[in-house]
């Protein structure tokens, strides 16, 4: 990434920040001015430069999340109140930068965007009753930040649901409004604790600022959570070593029905993004199904891959995709959503050949 490329971006999330929050172009607009102007923040994105290859979209989205860290937990609690203004943020990076910088680079260099959100499960849902209608499954979540998903797509009886959905005879919602599939163990796998206070944190800064009006409740919140449950194992595992899953008996090979991946693969370097889904492969049963649901798109060369370079802000570039064995490996793309919020769904590219044996 260039710093040319930084201050476009930047300027971009200023004229139209992600879900119009007005805090964010406020904090996109006292950024782009302050690139022009600061070198302390010149020399601040050459040190993570230097330790970190990334994109400039994505670097973005990390630093406002930085920020938002350090905001949060070392400069004013009831952030994001009073933050709709660029002069508060220039003072806010002023005192950033004079105090915090080592921090604010320390997590940038280290740290993956973490944001959880139950409604990308909905998918899974929809896609279990679907595919193992009279069956009580095994699942595995890779990748499952909070561990707030599996909960959502099988424990939770009822779902309140406010999803705009564009499938034919709006099937999605007719599905999901029935009682979902039986689970019968449900691995959840993630090189990040969702236990660790820490780890909640940072998902916390993770979050858009409209999302974090009530921190203090949303806190005791997230602490409170459970991330095991009976029928929920956590298994602390690095995707890079997918293997290990097997080697130390952590999930049997080829016992899962289903194995979902949401939001991790884009986050990875290319190489480790088709290692992954093939590995992944080894942990399902002869019928199951790989489902990846990402800012993905299936490889014109290679249908059996997937590329990871759309856009997360360009609308509807968040999508699931499934392959099998009976697929013959093949992705085919069953669902579009708006974004990565999962409040808004349209047919995906294979959709039609998907539904069209659906029963009723
Ligand atoms: C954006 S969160 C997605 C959480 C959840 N799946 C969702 O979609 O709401 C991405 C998660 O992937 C995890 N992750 C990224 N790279 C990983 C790796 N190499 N091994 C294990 N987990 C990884 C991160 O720790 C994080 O919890």
């Amino acid at each position: 990434m260039t710093i040319e490329e930084i201050k476009q971006e930047v300027a971009e999330h200023a004229l139209h920040p992600l879900s119009g929050d007005l805090v964010m172009a406020a904090f996109y607009k006292a950024t782009k001015i302050l690139l022009d102007q600061d070198d302390r923040l010149l020399s601040l994105i050459k040190k993570i430069n230097s330790k970190r290859q990334m994109s400039s979209e994505y670097f973005n989205n990390l630093l406002l999340r930085a920020v938002q860290n350090v905001v949060l937990f070392s400069l004013d609690a009831n952030y994001p109140l009073g933050f709709e203004s660029q002069d508060r943020w220039t003072q806010t990076w002023n005192e950033i930068l004079e105090k915090h910088s080592d921090r604010l680079i320390d997590l940038i260099v280290a740290k993956d965007t973490k944001t959880t959100v139950p409604e990308r499960y909905l998918s899974l849902r929809f896609l279990a009753k679907i595919l193992f209608p009279h069956k009580s499954i095994i699942v595995a979540d890779l990748g499952c930040g909070l561990n707030l998903g599996l909960d959502y797509a099988f424990l939770t009886k009822h779902i309140v649901l406010d999803l705009k959905d564009h499938t034919a005879a709006k099937l999605v919602l007719q599905i999901l409004s029935s009682v979902p599939s039986s689970l019968k163990v449900a691995h959840a796998v993630d090189r990040e604790n969702p236990s660790d206070f820490e780890v909640k944190k940072w998902e916390l800064s993770c979050r858009y600022p409209n999302e974090l009006i009530n921190v203090k409740t949303k806190l005791q919140l997230i602490a409170s959570l459970p991330a095991n449950q009976e029928k929920i194992k956590f298994i602390n595992q690095d995707l890079s070593h997918l293997e290990e899953i097997w080697e130390n008996k952590k999930i049997s090979p080829h016992s899962c029905d289903i194995v979902f991946v949401a939001t991790a693969i884009y986050q990875m370097p290319p190489k480790l993004q088709s290692k992954i889904i093939l590995q992944a492969r080894n942990l399902l049963n002869s019928h199951g199904v790989l489902v990846v649901q990402d800012f993905g798109r299936i490889d014109p060369k290679n249908p059996e891959n997937l590329t990871f370079k759309a856009s997360f802000a360009q609308p509807f570039s968040y999508r699931t995709f499934i392959t099998s064995q009976k697929l013959g490996w093949k992705f085919k793309e069953i669902f579009r959503w708006s974004s990565g919020r999962c409040r808004e769904v349209m047919e995906g590219s294979d959709w039609n050949d998907f539904a069209k044996d659906i029963k009723l």
